[in-house]
C-alpha cells in the first residue's frame, strides 16, 4: 500500500486548510450579498454530463477526464467543472420554469493534467452561476460579484480582468472561416498541437502557448470584423455594463477559453503573481447548455474561480485559533476543570485540556501549543471558586472567580498570532 497522496492531489492541512476555507468563506458571504444560493451537485455524473456539453474536441474532454465504469456498467465521471453539473440538476430538479437561478457552489473538481505549482489534478473551485437572463447587464453584474470576491479576500490589486467577445454562433461560423483561411496559409510552421485544431476548431489555436505559434497568432484577424449586429449590440452592452459596475477590464481578443460551451461573453481575472498559471477567476455566457442537458433554451453566465490559486495569492494566511488550556492540578481537580471545560465551551469559548501530566508538562504543552491562556485549578483554588489564569505570552497570573472566567476569557485581549 502507497504511503503516499496520488500525483496531482494534496492533503490541505492547518495553514493550508485555513487559506482554503478563508477563500470559500469569503466568497459565499460575497455571493449571498448579490442574491445567490448555494447548490451542492454530485462529485460524479454520468459521463455524457460533461463528453459533449463541454466540447468534444477540448483538452478537458479529450484528455484530461477521470472516466470509470461502475460495478452496474454504467460510464461515470468525476467532475471536472462546476457548470455542466449544475445545468444537469436544474433540468433534473424541474426548475428551468423557475428562472432565475442564481446559483453558489463550492467544491472539488477533476482533471488529469501536468501538476505544477497552482495546478493540480484535484482541485477546488468556487463558482458562481447566473440562470435566465439574456441581458448583457447580467453578465456584467456577474463578473461585477467575482470582483468584489477578489477584492473581498485582498488581491485584487494582483489581478487583472481581461474580456472578449465570442460573438453568437453566426459571428464565429464567419470568423471560423476568416481563422482557418489565415491558419491555413502557416499551416507547416504550426505546432503540432495546433495543426490538429485547425481541422477541429481552429478557435482553440488563439489559446496556444507554444512557441512556434506566437507569431502566427498574434497576426491573425479578430472577431470583430465579422459580428453580427446583434453579437455587436451585446458586446457594446457588456462594455456599458461593466462601466456602470464600476468595474476596470481591459479587451483581449486572443481570449477563448478551454470549454467549448461559450458564447458572446469570455472573461478571465489573471495575475501575473502565480507564474504560468495565472487565472484565477473565469467564465463567460453559456446559452446552449441547459437545453443541452434536455432543458428548454435558457441563457445563462457564470464563472468558476480556483480556490488553490486564490489560496496561494492570500497575503496573510488566517491565523491559527489560540484556545484556552485547562490544567487540573491533581486527580480530584479533574472532575471540576473538565466542568469548568464545558462550561466554557458553552459560553462560546475555545477551550482544551490535556489528560496527562504535572503542572509542569501541561504547561509546556500549552506553551508549545497555540493557547493563549492556561486556565489552573488546584484543590485551593476551587475551594475558593477561582481560577489562577496566566497569560502564556507574558507570564502574568490573575486570580479570576469562576464565575466571571468565560467572560475574563472572552475578553482577553492576547492577540492571535499565526
Ligand atoms: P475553467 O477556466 O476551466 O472554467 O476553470 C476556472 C478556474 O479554475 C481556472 O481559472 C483556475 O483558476 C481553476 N482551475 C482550473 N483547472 C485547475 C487545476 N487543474 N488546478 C488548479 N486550478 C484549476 C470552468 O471551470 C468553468 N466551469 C467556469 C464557468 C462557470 N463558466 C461558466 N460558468
Amino acid at each position: 500500500m502507497g504511503v503516499q497522496p496520488v500525483r496531482g492531489t494534496r492533503d490541505l492541512i492547518g495553514e493550508d486548510q485555513r487559506r482554503h476555507a478563508q477563500v470559500v468563506a469569503v466568497a459565499r458571504r460575497v455571493a449571498e450579498l448579490y442574491g445567490f444560493a448555494e447548490w451542492q451537485t454530485p462529485i460524479f455524473e454520468e459521463t455524457a454530463v460533461f463528453a459533449r456539453s463541454l466540447g468534444e474536441t477540448s483538452d478537458v474532454v479529450t484528455k484530461e477526464m477521470y472516466t470509470f465504469t461502475d460495478r452496474g456498467g454504467d460510464s461515470l465521471t468525476l467532475r471536472p467543472e462546476g457548470t455542466a453539473g449544475v445545468c444537469r440538476a436544474l433540468v433534473s430538479n424541474g426548475l428551468t420554469q423557475a428562472l432565475p437561478q442564481r446559483v453558489f457552489y463550492a467544491g472539488p473538481m477533476f482533471r488529469y493534467e501536468r501538476p505544477q505549482k497552482g495546478r493540480y489534478r484535484q482541485f477546488h473551485q468556487i463558482g458562481a452561476e447566473l440562470i435566465g437572463p439574456a441581458e448583457p447587464l447580467a453578465d456584467a453584474e456577474l463578473i461585477a460579484c467575482g470582483q468584489n470576491i477578489l477584492a473581498a479576500l485582498g488581491v485584487a490589486g494582483e489581478v487583472r480582468l481581461e474580456v472578449n467577445t465570442l460573438g453568437d454562433a453566426a459571428s464565429r461560423e464567419a470568423y471560423r472561416g476568416a481563422l482557418v483561411a489565415h491558419f491555413t496559409a502557416h499551416r507547416e510552421a504550426l505546432s503540432e498541437d495546433s495543426r490538429m485544431r485547425l481541422a477541429k476548431n481552429p478557435l482553440r489555436i488563439l489559446d496556444s502557448k507554444d512557441e512556434c505559434d506566437r507569431e502566427i497568432v498574434a497576426a491573425a484577424p479578430t472577431i470583430d470584423p465579422y459580428l453580427t449586429s446583434e453579437a455587436r449590440e451585446f458586446w457594446d452592452g457588456l462594455r456599458r455594463g461593466l462601466v456602470a459596475f464600476r468595474v476596470p477590464f481591459s479587451e483581449n481578443p486572443r481570449i477563448v477559453r478551454g470549454l467549448d460551451y461559450y458564447s458572446h461573453t469570455a472573461f478571465e481575472f489573471v495575475t501575473d503573481a502565480l507564474g504560468a498559471q495565472g487565472t484565477v477567476l473565469a467564465g463567460g455566457r453559456y446559452d446552449g447548455l441547459v437545453a443541452q442537458m434536455g432543458g428548454p433554451p435558457t441563457q445563462a453566465v457564470g464563472f468558476a474561480a480556483g480556490i488553490d490559486r486564490l489560496a496561494l495569492l492570500l497575503t496573510a494566511a488566517p491565523p491559527a485559533p489560540r484556545p484556552v488550556a485547562v490544567v487540573p492540578l491533581g486527580d480530584t481537580a479533574e472532575a471540576a476543570a473538565i466542568s469548568v471545560l464545558q462550561g466554557l465551551r458553552a459560553a462560546g469559548v475555545r477551550a482544551e485540556m490535556a489528560y496527562r501530566g504535572n503542572l509542569k508538562k501541561r504547561l509546556e504543552r500549552a506553551n508549545k501549543s497555540t493557547a493563549r491562556l492556561a486556565v489552573i485549578l488546584g484543590e485551593a483554588e476551587l475551594a475558593r471558586g477561582i481560577a489562577q489564569v496566566k497569560c502564556l505570552d507574558t507570564g502574568t497570573q490573575t486570580e479570576v472567580p469562576l464565575a466571571a472566567l468565560a467572560a475574563f476569557c472572552r475578553n482577553d485581549p492576547t492577540p492571535r498570532k499565526a
